[in-house]
C-alpha cells in the first residue's frame, strides 16, 4: 500500500480497506516549521516528539520496544495477554480505534479479544508515521481479511473530532504515548479525546508508573544506542525538512530523570559551540558548548494522580490492571 501525501484528504481501496490522509507530509512540514521557529528560539531549546517518527525513527522506535532495558513495551504486552478479554467485555466496541498505533503490534492481542466478544468490525489505525501506518495495514490485512480497516494518517494534536466513528469505539492510547505531553498539555489532549468521544465509548491508556530512577534512565539510556540514535534521528529530520545543517555527531544523547516532575528527560547535548543554519527558516541557530536541546519528555504515572486527571477530563468508572511489580498500567474508563 502506498499513500499519495500530495492531497489533503485520499483514501484508497475497496471500503474494506481505506487510508485516509488528514495530514500530509508538507503539512508535517509547515507544523515542523512553526515549531522549529518556536522552540529553537527558545530557552532551553526544545522540540515536540512527534518529529521523531519519520520512517527511520518508527524502525529505531521498533527497535526501542526490542531492546532488553526497554520494559514498558513487554510489560503492556503482558497485561494485555492477561486480561484483554477483560478489557473487551467492558469496552462492548464495534470499532477499535487507536491512537500513535505505530505497527500494531501489541494491538492484536485486543483485535482478538475484541473479535472474541463478538461485536469487532472496524480497526482505525491513526498515526503521523505514514510509513509506520502503512506498513501495519498491509500486514493486518493479510492477516485479517475479516476485518475492515480505516487507516488515518493524522496528529492526534489537532484532528481528533475528525476521526472515523463507524461505530461503537474502544480508544486506545498504548506504550505510555500520554507521558509524552506535560501535565498542561496532557490535561488538553484528554479534554479533548474525551469532547470527541460519544457517552459509552471506551478510553484505554497503558501508562508506565514511576520506579526505581536507574531503571528508568537505563531504559532510555541502552548499553547498545539505539535510544540515542532515535534521539539523534531528530537531527536528521531538521536538516532534511527544513533544510538545516546540524552535524549529528556534534551532539551527545542525554537522558536524565526529574526527580520533581517524575520523567525522564531526553535531550542532545552540543559538544563544542555550534552554529547552525536553517535554511527554510532563515535563521541561524547558536548552540553553547554543553547547551541542550530537550526533545522528548517521558512522563511516569502514580495511579492516584492519573485517576484525578481522567476524572477531570470527564472520564468515569476507571477499571485499573497493574503489573506485578507495579511497573505499569492499564486503565480503561468510560465517556
Ligand atoms: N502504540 C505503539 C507505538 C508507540 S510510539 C506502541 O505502544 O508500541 C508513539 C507512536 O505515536 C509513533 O508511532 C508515532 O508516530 C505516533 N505519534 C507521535 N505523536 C503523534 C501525534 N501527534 N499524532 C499522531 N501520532 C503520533
Ligand atoms: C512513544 N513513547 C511513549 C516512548 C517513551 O517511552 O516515551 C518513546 C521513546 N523515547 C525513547 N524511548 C522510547
Amino acid at each position: 500500500m502506498t499513500l499519495d501525501t500530495n492531497g489533503q484528504t485520499s483514501t484508497f481501496g475497496p471500503d474494506r480497506l481505506t487510508l485516509t490522509s488528514l495530514l500530509t507530509a508538507e503539512d508535517l512540514r509547515r507544523s515542523l516549521t512553526e515549531d522549529a521557529r518556536a522552540g529553537l528560539s527558545a530557552s532551553p531549546k526544545w522540540l515536540p516528539p512527534k518529529y521523531f517518527y519519520d520512517e527511520r525513527g518508527s524502525e529505531l522506535f521498533e527497535e526501542i520496544t526490542r531492546l532488553p532495558e526497554y520494559y514498558p513495551t513487554r510489560t503492556e504486552r503482558a497485561l494485555l495477554t492477561e486480561h484483554a478479554r477483560e478489557i473487551a467485555e467492558i469496552a462492548d466496541a464495534e470499532v477499535l480505534l487507536e491512537l500513535g498505533s505505530g505497527s500494531s503490534e501489541k494491538t492484536r492481542l485486543l483485535l482478538d479479544a475484541l473479535t472474541q466478544a463478538g461485536r469487532l468490525t472496524t480497526y482505525v489505525p491513526v498515526d503521523v508515521s505514514a510509513s509506520a501506518l502503512t506498513q501495519a495495514m498491509d500486514a493486518l490485512a493479510e492477516e485479517r481479511p475479516e476485518l475492515v480497516l480505516n487507516g488515518v494518517v493524522a496528529d492526534f494534536d489537532q484532528h481528533l473530532g475528525q476521526l472515523p466513528a463507524p461505530g461503537r469505539r474502544l480508544i486506545a492510547l498504548l506504550g505510555s504515548t500520554l507521558g509524552n505531553y506535560d501535565r498542561p498539555g496532557r490535561e488538553r489532549f484528554l479534554r479533548s479525546v474525551a469532547e470527541a468521544m460519544r457517552p459509552g465509548e471506551g478510553l484505554l491508556l497503558g501508562l508506565d508508573l514511576v520506579k526505581d530512577p536507574g531503571q528508568l534512565v537505563a531504559a532510555y539510556d541502552d548499553a547498545a544506542g539505539v535510544t540515542a540514535e532515535f534521539n539523534l534521528n531528530a537531527l536528521h529530520v531538521l536538516n532534511r525538512s527544513l533544510r538545516a545543517d546540524f552535524d549529528p555527531d556534534g551532539f551527545r544523547h542525554l537522558a536524565r530523570w526529574n526527580t520533581d516532575e517524575e520523567r525522564i528527560e531526553m535531550r542532545l547535548v552540543a559538544q563544542s559551540p555550534t552554529r547552525v543554519e536553517l535554511r527554510e527558516l532563515d535563521v541561524t541557530i547558536d548552540f553553547e558548548k554543553g547547551e541542550e536541546l530537550l526533545t522528548e519528555l517521558s512522563c511516569k504515572f502514580r495511579r492516584s494522580s492519573a485517576a484525578r486527571e481522567l476524572a477531570a477530563a470527564g472520564f468515569r468508572d476507571a477499571r485499573w490492571w497493574t503489573a506485578p511489580d507495579e511497573a505499569y498500567a492499564l486503565v480503561l474508563a468510560k465517556r
